[in-house]
């Protein structure tokens, strides 16, 4: 039988996981199928049972509820428990098992570019559950400094204190407080939602150079206001859609234990702006 897989949350229409899945299992003759779900917040029981009725082989979460989710796995992964936070689920018999390929999935496009992150001074805009999975990453990739910067600064405290547990040196500060100390940090990412709507970017970049990696993982539209104004500046950039496509191929291989098709997978992200 065909197995079946979906993306929840809210709002869902924009989302590209659909394109990227179906486009994997054309490529490898898979029979089966992914589907967008709008599950609203506060509904997330209800919309988790309904997945289970109809026996759903696995599924993606994303804003608002990979915190809320962590409540109905019956088991989690070392990371997902680490992060917090859950993106990918599988789903054997009614037993729910919950992954966080996020870290994984913002890390790849380092990868893929030999951009090392050892040694590096991070700063990360945005203490949201995105965030999370990112410290994780700074973490694991064993960046040298943090600095949180976030619009309410008790988040940002928060995940500081959860970088120094986890062994990175961090630090918390207010988006207004960035000012001139842009030049100080190697690598800068947008982790708010900020521009999914085509807004300003939330920080000006004058300052840093070609050396300085910029990434937004805001990936719809692709070139979000903070892209283009990294762009002017000449700074190397990581575009939402590389996390996406990276998280995506990670839930990929964790529901069908074989090697995701990146290639097709890739094609069918672009071809969705
Ligand atoms: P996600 O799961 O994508 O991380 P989230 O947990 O809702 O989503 O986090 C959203 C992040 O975007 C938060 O850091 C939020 O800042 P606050 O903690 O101050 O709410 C940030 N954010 C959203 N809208 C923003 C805005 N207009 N200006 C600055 N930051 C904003």
């Amino acid at each position: 039988m065909g197995k079946s897989f979906a993306v929840i949350g809210d709002p869902i229409d924009h989302s590209l996981s659909p394109n990227i899945h179906n486009a994997a299992f054309r490529e490898l003759d898979l029979d089966s199928s992914y589907i967008a779900y709008r599950i609203p917040k506060g509904e997330l029981e209800g919309g988790i049972e309904g997945l289970k009725k109809i026996k759903i082989d696995g599924f993606n979460i994303t804003i608002p509820h990979k915190i809320e989710m962590m409540k109905y796995l019956d088991k989690i992964d070392e990371i997902c428990n680490l992060i917090g936070a859950v993106n990918t689920v599988s789903n054997k018999d009614g037993i729910l098992k919950g992954y966080n390929t996020d870290m994984d999935g913002f890390l790849e496009p380092f990868k893929k570019k030999e951009l090392n992150i050892d040694g590096i001074n991070a700063l990360l805009i945005g203490a949201g559950g995105a965030a999370r999975a990112i410290v994780a990453g700074f973490t694991k990739e064993k960046a040298k400094s943090i600095t949180i910067a976030n619009r309410t600064l008790e988040k940002a405290t928060s995940l500081s204190k959860f970088a120094k547990t986890i062994g990175l040196n961090a630090n918390a500060i207010e988006i207004k407080d960035i000012k001139d100390t842009i030049s100080n940090y190697d690598v800068i990412v947008n982790a708010t939602s900020v521009g999914l709507k085509n807004e300003s970017s939330v920080i000006e970049l004058k300052g840093i150079n070609e050396k300085t990696i910029v990434y937004d993982i805001v990936y719809m539209p692709m070139n979000t206001d903070f892209i283009k104004k990294a762009k002017v500046e000449k700074a190397t950039i990581i575009y939402g859609y590389e996390m996406l496509l990276g998280q995506a191929v990670k839930a990929f291989e964790i529901w069908h234990g074989i090697e995701a098709p990146y290639n097709a997978m890739k094609k069918a992200v672009l071809g969705g702006f």
